[in-house]
């Protein structure tokens, strides 16, 4: 078949904002309460209604969310705390600004996420914590990694922020967390306020912990200090940060989250469409899900190219993409490759092979509920079309 190129370039992701959005997000603006205020709390109550867990606390992005988690659950200078690569480098970074040290371990190369049995490998006297994350949406092997967490005595600070929608044995990723889960709510994510994020819990006393590490260690409910009721007076309890979430992007993310359903709906069919055009296609290899225990949020549509049926390499399949006018982008590159962590640590290529592997192979292909029937149709006659020429 004669491939006819798509006429404008189609990004690899863009948000589902609707005028139910604007203008609970105008209602606010118009109601003087700009910073955090009585948007955030609904927001904070009805996140924590929809997952499952006792106490959601609203920041300002998943970094902050995972940042806070190491600090509330007292790991510090001289604790390791395990993640993986297959990362975005907040992962890492947060557990280096809690004072303590990253330790990388390879993939599932099954499903992108961390493999529980490389965990036991890498516990020493000084692991305090894991740090798995559900990549692309696809849930970790969470039974395997709380046995672990149980038998060593470890703190598990989930990574969510591709997560939300995710199910794990049935409930939602953040049912009756054991540790905290961390949610983003950046702009490319499932639920998207801008910039945002979300720490769920099911433990007082790090919840309590965390409300006060957001607004700079101020003592509690000095969110209200300037109400009629509220007290100007505050302590700082401890030296904390500047993470809370504001009222403008609780208005996008109420509604975003009671439209969670249908925008996640369309994800699926629109993953179900890729399935169905690309199964049995030579030249890739599609996200494999463990259908016994998850249900996949479909955050990203992680493809895997078949290098030894190709005659292209990543890049190269990436750059006709591009000419095809198919935006795509790549998670992740490995976070252990990164410059900051080779030097610090001196980990190098090599160290974790599945991991490399699995990083030359794959491209995310666009995967958003705004996306036509067209735009997904251009995509996969794009990359049929790639496959055909170079193989
Ligand atoms: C796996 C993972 N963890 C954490 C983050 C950080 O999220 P945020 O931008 O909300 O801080 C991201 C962001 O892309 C991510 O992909």
């Amino acid at each position: 078949m004669l491939y006819t190129k798509r006429g404008h370039f189609l990004p690899y992701c863009l948000p589902d904002i609707t005028d139910w959005e604007i203008n609970e997000v105008v209602e606010t603006l118009k109601s003087g309460w700009l910073a955090k205020g009585p948007k955030t709390m609904q927001f904070e109550k009805e996140f924590a209604e929809y997952v499952g867990a006792k106490y959601a606390v609203a920041v300002n992005s998943a970094t902050a969310a995972l940042h806070i988690s190491l600090i509330a659950a007292g790991i510090g200078p001289g604790d390791e705390v395990i993640t993986t690569p297959m990362t975005f480098a907040a992962s890492a970074n947060t557990i280096i600004h809690a004072g303590a040290t990253p330790v990388f371990v390879d993939i599932d190369p099954m499903t992108g996420c961390i493999d529980p049995k490389e965990i036991i490998k890498k516990i020493t006297k000084k692991t305090k914590a894991i740090v798995p994350v559900h990549y692309a949406g696809q849930a970790c092997d969470l039974k395997a990694i709380y046995e672990i967490a149980d038998q060593h005595g470890l703190f598990v600070s989930e990574d969510a922020a591709h997560a939300i929608y995710t199910r794990y044995d049935g409930n939602l990723i953040g049912y009756k967390p054991k540790g905290t889960v961390s949610y983003s709510f950046y702009a490319t994510k499932n639920l998207a306020t801008g910039e945002g994020g979300m720490l769920v819990t099911d433990d007082e006393e790090i919840a309590n912990k965390a409300r006060v590490l957001i607004t700079h260690g101020m003592s509690k409910n000095a969110w209200n200090r300037y109400s009629k009721g509220g007290s100007w007076k505050y302590d700082i309890e401890v030296p904390g940060y500047k993470y809370n979430m504001f009222d403008l992007q609780a208005a996008l993310g109420k509604i975003q989250l009671a439209r969670i359903e249908e925008m996640q709906a369309r994800r699926a069919e629109i993953a179900g469409m890729y399935d169905k055009a690309f199964r049995g296609l030579k030249g890739i290899d599609l996200p494999e899900v463990h259908r016994a225990t998850t249900t996949h949020s479909w955050h990203l549509y992680v493809i895997k190219l078949a290098l030894e049926n190709l005659r292209i390499d990543r890049d190269q399949f990436i750059d006709e993409l591009n000419e095809r006018n198919i935006g795509t982008s790549v998670h992740f590159i490995p976070v252990h490759l990164m410059s900051a962590f080779r030097e610090r640590y001196g980990y190098k290529m090599g160290d974790f092979p599945k991991t490399e592997d699995w990083f030359e192979r794959i491209i995310s292909l666009p995967l958003y509920p705004t996306m036509s029937n067209e735009d997904v149709n251009d995509v996969i006659v794009a990359v049929k079309d790639i496959i055909n020429l170079h193989s």
